[in-house]
């Protein structure tokens, strides 16, 4: 079948979105709405969930919105079943529900731990297993990962190693997926200020790091929500049909630049290094 400019839409197909009160979540629940898709949507932050919903809802799409945290096996099998019920089906699962804390990786205690392995890895394959059964034919899943899976991070260990889990989880999945004709792939983000980020920033800054992240990306500027957004739209669209197994980096370069960083208008310091 040819591509044609409606290969982008998402008509009619129905999205299932974690963590959708706010930063990448929420842009990505209306962007798919206004491709197209039915979206059912939950986050833990009431108000923040209620916000998106009506916004989802003014694009005229049908939407379904639970408070509930995805860390609770429980509340998301029941809001799945749910979601089958009223729509039918789920065509694309965006897993993008995660989060962590500053710590340096001795500081982090075992139920920190817990916590941070649930958070970003284990309700992941818990939603996969349950939204998979009700998926048909050409449904995709997108987890968001991070360039923390590709780099180190220091004071993000225990993120850092479960967003590289979902990296690994997400080729593994690509494979054994592929004879139902569902597609699996991850976003990388990077350097899209979020309230998250912005929090998990301060609170690094504030916590005498050590490291700091490049500020300003090969681009030359930082990200929007919508960014990350754009490219789950493509991913969960026909336009990615042959997609499959991968990352895509949305970063403006930060990963390709490895130890580089732009220091546009800066001077190198003079002291001989020779020495
Ligand atoms: N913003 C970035 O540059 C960046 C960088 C790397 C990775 N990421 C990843 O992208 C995803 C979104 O990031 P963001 O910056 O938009 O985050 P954010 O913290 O701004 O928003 C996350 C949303 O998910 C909800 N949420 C978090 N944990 C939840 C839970 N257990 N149950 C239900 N809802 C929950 C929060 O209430 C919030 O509304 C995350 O997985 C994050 O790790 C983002």
């Amino acid at each position: 079948m040819a591509y044609d400019p409606s290969s982008i839409l998402l008509t009619d197909r129905v999205a299932f979105v974690t963590g959708v009160g706010q930063g990448i979540g929420r842009a990505t629940a209306l962007m798919l709405a206004r491709f197209g898709a039915t979206v059912a949507m939950c986050d833990k932050n009431r108000d923040a969930l209620d916000d998106t919903a009506a916004a989802v809802a003014s694009t005229g799409r049908p939407a379904l919105a639970r408070h509930l945290d995805v860390r609770d096996r429980t509340a998301v099998a029941s809001f799945v079943a749910d979601a089958v019920d009223a729509h039918g089906r789920i065509d694309t699962l965006v897993n993008n529900a995660g989060g962590t804390f500053f710590a340096p990786f001795l500081d982090v205690s075992t139920k920190g731990e817990d916590t941070l392995v649930l958070e970003n890895f284990t309700q992941v394959t818990t939603l996969v297993r349950l939204v998979v059964p009700h998926m048909p034919a050409g449904g995709s899943i997108v987890n968001l990962t991070s360039i923390e899976a590709h780099q180190a991070a220091p004071g993000f260990a225990v993120y850092g190693a479960m967003k590289a889990a979902l990296a690994h989880l997400t080729r593994t999945l690509a494979l054994e997926l592929a004879p139902r004709h569902l597609r699996v792939n991850a976003v990388a983000p990077d350097a899209i200020p979020t309230e998250g980020d912005r929090d998990v920033r301060s609170e690094m800054l504030g916590g005498d790091a050590g490291y700091e992240p490049a500020v300003v990306p090969p681009l030359g500027a930082v990200g929007h929500p919508d960014d990350a957004a754009a490219v789950v739209v493509f991913l969960a669209s026909d336009l990615a049909r042959f997609v499959t197994g991968t990352t895509i980096h949305v970063d403006g370069g930060n990963w390709a630049a490895g130890g580089w960083r732009r220091v546009s208008g800066a001077s190198f310091p003079s002291e001989d290094r020779t020495g």
